[in-house]
C-alpha cells in the first residue's frame, strides 16, 4: 500500500470568478482535464461583463462542465476525487457565489475536504502547472524551494495589475499595483471607445500586428515615479480625447483606416508602462526569476519585450501556456494541491463565503 505521503491526490477545482465557467481536474500538480465555458458572446452585447447574467450562465453551465471534466480526466466517477477546491475571491460577488455553493455541496455530499483559493494566487503560480506526463507547460526547467525564492510574479488581468514578491508558496507581498484601472481594463475600455467590441486586449493586439506603434503620441503615466505602482486611467482619458478629435476630423471610412496604427500605439503605451515598472522591480528585488500570469500575458509583443529586457538583466522569465493565461480552474487546482499539502483546508464548510475583494496577501 502507498504511504499517505506518496498517495496521488486528485483535485476537482472550480472557478466562476468572472465570465468563464471553469472546472479542472488535477492529479497532484498535473492537469488531467481543463474545461472553460466562455460567456463572451453574451457579455459582448453589453460591452462588458454583467454580473447577474454571469451568475445565471454559471448556474446553467456548471454541472455540464463538471461532468465533462470528469469524463476527460479518465477518472471513474466523482468518488475518485480526494479534494474539492474553489475560487472564493477576488471576483464578481454574484458569479463567485455559484462556484462556492456548488463546491460546498460536492465536498459535503462526498465527505471530502474543501480548499478555498485566491484567484490571483492561481494566476501568480500558473507557470507551475504540469501536463499529465509531468512536464511544465511553461517550459520551466526545475524549481526548488531552496533556490528559487524569492521570485517576482507579474499578474496582469482584466481586474488586476500587480507585481507580487513571492517569498515562499503561500507567502506574498504586493510591491506594486495599479492605482486605478487594470491593464486589461484599459485594453477593454479603449477597444469599446473605438467600437471594437469586448474583450479588447486580443482585438487590439490583432489590429496592431505589424502596424506603426509610433503614429499616435499617448502618455505613459507614472513612468518616472519612484514607486512600483501603475496607472492607466490617464491613458484611457487621453485616448478618449484623441478618439473624439479624430472622429471630428475624419470621415467614418477614414477613421476605420487609422484603427490599426491607433491600436499599435495604444498597445505600445500599455506595454511601456508595464515594462518600465517591472524592470524597476526586478532591479530593486534581484529575484531568482520572474513568473507571469493573467489574461494580458497572452499578449505576444508584451512577452517579447519581457523576454528581451529580462535577458539583458539576466533574470529567467516564464510564461504560462496560453490556455492558462485566461481564467481557468487548473491554476486553482494547483494552488489547492499546494495548500492541501500544507493542510490548509476549510474547517467549517457550510460557513464558507465568497470574498469578492480579497487580496493575494490575505
Ligand atoms: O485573467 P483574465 O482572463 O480575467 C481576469 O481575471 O480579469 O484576463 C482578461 C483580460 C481582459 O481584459 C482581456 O482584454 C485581456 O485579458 N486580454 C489581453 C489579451 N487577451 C486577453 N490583453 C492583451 N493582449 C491579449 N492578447
Ligand atoms: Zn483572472
Amino acid at each position: 500500500m502507498k504511504s499517505q505521503k506518496n498517495k496521488n491526490i486528485y483535485t476537482l477545482a472550480i472557478d466562476t470568478s468572472c465570465d468563464d465557467t471553469a472546472v479542472a481536474i488535477l492529479k497532484n500538480d498535473r492537469v488531467l482535464a481543463n474545461i472553460v465555458s466562455s460567456q463572451i458572446d453574451i457579455h459582448k452585447e453589453w460591452g462588458g461583463v454583467v454580473p447577474n447574467l454571469a451568475k445565471r450562465e454559471h448556474q446553467k453551465m456548471i454541472d455540464g462542465c463538471i461532468a465533462l471534466a470528469l469524463k476527460r480526466s479518465g477518472l471513474k466517477g466523482i468518488s475518485k476525487i480526494d479534494v474539492f477546491a474553489v475560487t472564493h475571491g477576488p471576483g464578481l460577488a454574484p458569479a463567485l457565489e455559484v462556484g462556492v455553493a456548488k463546491v460546498k455541496e460536492l465536498a459535503l455530499e462526498n465527505d471530502r475536504p474543501l480548499i478555498a483559493v485566491n484567484h490571483m494566487e492561481g494566476h501568480a503560480l500558473s507557470v507551475f502547472l504540469k501536463n499529465k506526463f509531468g512536464k511544465y507547460y511553461s517550459g520551466l526547467k526545475r524549481y526548488s524551494e531552496k533556490h528559487d525564492f524569492p521570485f517576482l510574479a507579474l499578474c496582469i488581468s482584466g481586474g488586476h495589475t500587480e507585481i507580487v514578491l513571492v517569498e515562499d508558496f503561500g507567502k506574498y507581498k504586493i510591491i506594486g499595483q495599479t492605482l486605478d484601472d487594470a491593464a486589461g481594463e484599459a485594453f477593454d475600455k479603449i477597444a469599446r471607445m473605438l467600437g471594437l467590441g469586448y474583450p479588447g486586449g486580443a482585438v487590439i493586439s490583432k489590429f496592431a500586428e505589424g502596424k506603426n506603434k509610433n503614429t499616435y503620441a499617448l502618455p505613459r503615466p507614472m513612468q518616472h515615479s519612484k514607486d512600483l505602482d501603475f496607472s492607466f486611467s490617464g491613458l484611457k482619458t487621453a485616448c478618449l480625447y484623441q478618439t473624439n478629435d479624430l472622429k471630428k476630423q475624419l470621415s467614418e471610412k477614414d477613421f476605420a483606416k487609422i484603427i490599426p496604427d491607433y491600436c499599435a500605439s495604444v498597445q505600445e503605451a500599455i506595454i511601456d508602462s508595464l515594462i518600465g515598472k517591472t524592470i524597476k522591480a526586478v532591479k530593486k528585488i534581484q529575484p531568482k526569476m520572474l513568473v507571469t500570469g493573467g489574461g494580458v500575458i497572452a499578449n505576444k509583443p508584451l512577452r517579447a519585450r519581457l523576454r528581451k529586457e529580462m535577458k539583458s538583466l539576466k533574470i529567467p522569465v516564464y510564461f504560462p501556456a496560453s490556455q492558462f493565461c485566461q481564467d481557468n480552474a487548473a491554476m486553482i487546482g494547483l494552488v489547492a494541491y499546494m495548500k492541501y499539502l500544507r493542510k490548509e483546508t476549510v474547517e467549517d464548510i457550510p460557513a464558507l463565503q465568497r470574498k469578492p475583494s480579497i487580496t493575494i496577501e490575505a
